[in-house]
């Protein structure tokens, strides 16, 4: 047993959808018992301390204990490539993912890309990701063997492209069916790995693939589907050409049985109201991506309006569409969106996305995304004065909440003081 004091920040409610000061608490005198790989007791430092004496004492002083992040929607893959200069959507492909992501067809350079992603990821405090992976199914071993490794909990599925991609970067619906099966048989709910479905999106799958992923599906229902859906307006108009008897962009899942709950939509930023009433009575989730969608320049997600329909939202880099492997800097980013579209999200709703919002995404909010009784112990501990400009800031505060959302705003990897992963310290 170990016993973390410090500041904890544990939810109870959903911020999104009630006011956010009765959904959320900080105390400044918290404790969070881990045994084994497991969450046991979160409470006040005193009772925790006189009811456990024998466990390994961990004092964090005022940092901040915190579920660690949760990171819904990424490319592993990207890595490599994340900040790559001038190019929107459909350019930025072909100039620079799809050349990248054929190297990965190495499993040594898979494997590589794979372990130092993870790295990148554990050192600013992300405990999970679902990632896409690429098409060629080792990069899919190479990522959940790299979280095997470290203890992960992880989400990924071989991506699925039929047409509109380069040679040597395409399968077919069959091979796209058998290798997602094989994998799925390999990996789903094996110690910490789930597997997702991920065709990449309906410009570069068939029908025939689409439909022959929602057969899979229909399988093996207990997986995720992760794909992206409307992103840019000339994404949009692509697939207007390439289905055109379909109602909307929502539609071309939706025919082939790959729209309800267990669904995880990336983007979803031009949304029509049919998309939106769809959404919402599937039980699908989407993915707030905020780097990317200013750095790709997609355009600006309606959160208030989303969050109004009681869709599951998640928050996620996108790696390397996104410009930063940090969730704080994405709730940064997630926080200027908002402030564009006249909604500011307050910093307890921002944690919330990143943590427990994001394991709801993923269907995985009965595992990890909160400091609670029997959760696994996957835990980040915040500075809330890392640098000299947010100390300051921090020192100016009226609270732990203006302290956080300095952190939030200005913080980085120098932010994340430790990490714990399945009750292990990996920071
Ligand atoms: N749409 C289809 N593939 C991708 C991708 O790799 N990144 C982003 N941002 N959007 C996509
Ligand atoms: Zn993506």
């Amino acid at each position: 047993q170990t016993l973390l004091l410090g500041q904890t920040l544990r939810f109870t409610g959903n911020p999104l959808s009630d006011p956010w000061e009765d959904t959320v608490r900080i105390d400044s005198d918290g404790a969070v018992l881990i045994e084994g790989a497991h969450i046991k007791a979160v409470g006040r430092a005193g009772d925790l301390r006189k009811a456990h004496p024998q466990a390994t004492v961990k004092d964090y002083g005022d940092r901040l204990i915190c579920p660690g992040f949760v990171d819904a929607h990424v490319h592993y893959p990207q890595t490599a490539i994340i900040a790559s200069w001038g190019k929107r959507l459909i350019d930025w492909l072909n100039t620079y993912t799809f050349p990248e992501e054929m190297r990965l067809s190495d499993p040594e350079y898979a494997r590589d890309i794979a372990g130092r992603y993870l790295d990148l990821t554990l050192a600013n405090g992300t405990t999970t990701v679902c990632s896409f992976a690429t098409i060629a199914p080792t990069s899919v071993d190479a990522i959940f063997e790299a979280a095997a490794a470290r203890g992960q909990r992880v989400v990924a599925g071989k991506t699925c492209m039929d047409r509109n991609a380069p040679d040597g970067l395409r399968d077919t619906a069959q091979s796209a069916y058998d290798d997602s099966k094989a994998l799925i048989d390999r990996w789903h709910d094996k110690g910490r790995a789930s597997y997702a479905i991920t065709p990449r999106f309906t410009p570069t799958s068939t029908p025939e693939q689409l439909a022959a992923l929602g057969a899979l599906w229909s399988e093996r229902p207990g997986c995720l589907m992760q794909t992206h859906l409307s992103e840019q307006v000339d994404e949009i108009a692509w697939v207007k050409d390439l289905v055109p008897h379909a109602r909307d962009y929502l539609d071309t899942y939706e025919e082939h049985g790959l729209v309800r709950d267990r669904a995880v939509f990336g983007h979803a930023i031009h949304l029509t109201p049919r998309e939106i009433d769809r959404l919402a009575d599937s039980g699908a989730s989407v993915v707030h991506c905020p780097t990317s969608n200013t750095f790709i320049g997609s355009g600006l997600f309606d959160m208030a309006q989303i969050a109004a329909r009681r869709i599951p939202i998640g928050l996620a880099t996108d790696t390397g569409g996104g410009s930063s492997f940090s969730m704080l800097r994405t709730m940064a980013a997630a926080y200027e969106i908002g402030q564009l579209r006249g909604t500011p999200t307050h910093a307890a709703q921002l944690m919330w996305l990143a943590t427990a919002g994001s394991a709801r995404s993923l269907h995985l909010h009965d595992k990890i995304g909160t400091l609670a009784e029997g959760y696994e112990a996957d835990i980040s501990i915040l500075d809330l004065a890392s640098t000299p400009a947010i100390k300051q800031r921090s020192e100016n505060a009226k609270n732990t909440w203006a302290q956080l959302f300095a952190t939030i705003m200005m913080g980085d990897d120098r932010a994340i003081s430790d990490v714990w992963v399945n009750g292990v310290r990996r920071g």
